[in-house]
């Protein structure tokens, strides 16, 4: 399955925008569970957006495992430490005091033993009272676009198309990007992807985590009670 080649030119402009609202939930969380922090390693960085505004406040690098995203993202960032890398096995040699993973980048792991293997590649990388901070897409978010109508974007000149198709089972969807960019001839070239996401009940997330880690914590937003009805949960974890 592609992973991301065919769309890292467009994502910045399909799905770029919702990066200061994401950075407007995490920032407090990071203030209050990791008020000391100076360095931030961000696993599946894509093409930079959340590490463009924390860069000023923190030490940050950032990894992924395609390397057009990376591409863009040290196009955007050329003094960043920013590599292609695989979050359910790296080792970078130095540890950090935050380790984020968001915008459901841990839904595109193939298995629940690839997540557990980022928890604990993700747990030897932090300093002593370091956090991971992630997020994850809900069953209850799949089921909200899975079999819609494809939405449709206007992206500068060129136009998006996204479409959320069903899997094998409720815990799967696929993503289907159609992008038609405008050439310089006025015509428009197709260029399509399909990225699987997968997700697990938050109960076997946080008995995996409370495997690894010291103290776990689950949050959403605007909720005081986040479950599998929530469609986007957060979870801090402590080394
Ligand atoms: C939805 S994008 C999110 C990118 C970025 N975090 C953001 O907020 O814009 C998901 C990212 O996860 C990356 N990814 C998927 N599997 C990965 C893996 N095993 N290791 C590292 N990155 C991965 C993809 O290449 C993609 O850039």
């Amino acid at each position: 399955m592609d992973n991301y080649e065919v769309f890292a030119p467009f994502y910045d402009a399909v799905l770029g925008g919702r990066k200061e609202r994401v950075t407007e939930y995490i920032a407090p969380l990071l203030k209050e569970h990791a008020p000391q922090a100076s360095s931030v390693l961000e696993m599946a960085c894509g093409t930079g957006n959340i590490m463009g505004l924390l860069k000023d406040e923190y030490e940050i690098a950032g990894f992924d495992l395609s390397p057009g995203m990376v591409e863009v993202a040290k196009q955007k960032f050329p003094n960043v430490d920013i590599s292609v890398a695989d979050m359910t096995d790296f080792d970078l040699g130095r540890t950090y005091d935050v380790i984020l993973c968001l915008f459901d980048s841990i839904n595109h792991l193939a298995s629940f033993d690839e997540w557990k293997k980022t928890f604990i590649c993700a747990q030897k990388h932090l300093n002593a009272d370091g956090i991971l901070l992630f997020d994850m897409n809900t069953g209850t978010q799949f089921g909200m676009y899975r079999g819609k109508e494809p939405m449709g974007r206007e992206c500068g000149d060129d136009y998006a198309l996204l479409q959320c198709i069903a899997g094998a089972n409720d815990n799967e969807v696929f993503w289907n990007f159609k992008i038609f960019a405008k050439e310089d001839d006025g015509k428009f070239t197709l260029h399509e992807e399909h990225i699987r996401e997968r997700t697990h009940p938050m109960q076997d997330v946080q008995d995996a985590l409370n495997e690894i880690f010291s103290s776990v914590s689950v949050f959403a937003e605007d909720e005081d009670n986040p479950s599998d009805k929530t469609e986007r949960l957060y979870f801090v974890c402590t080394k």
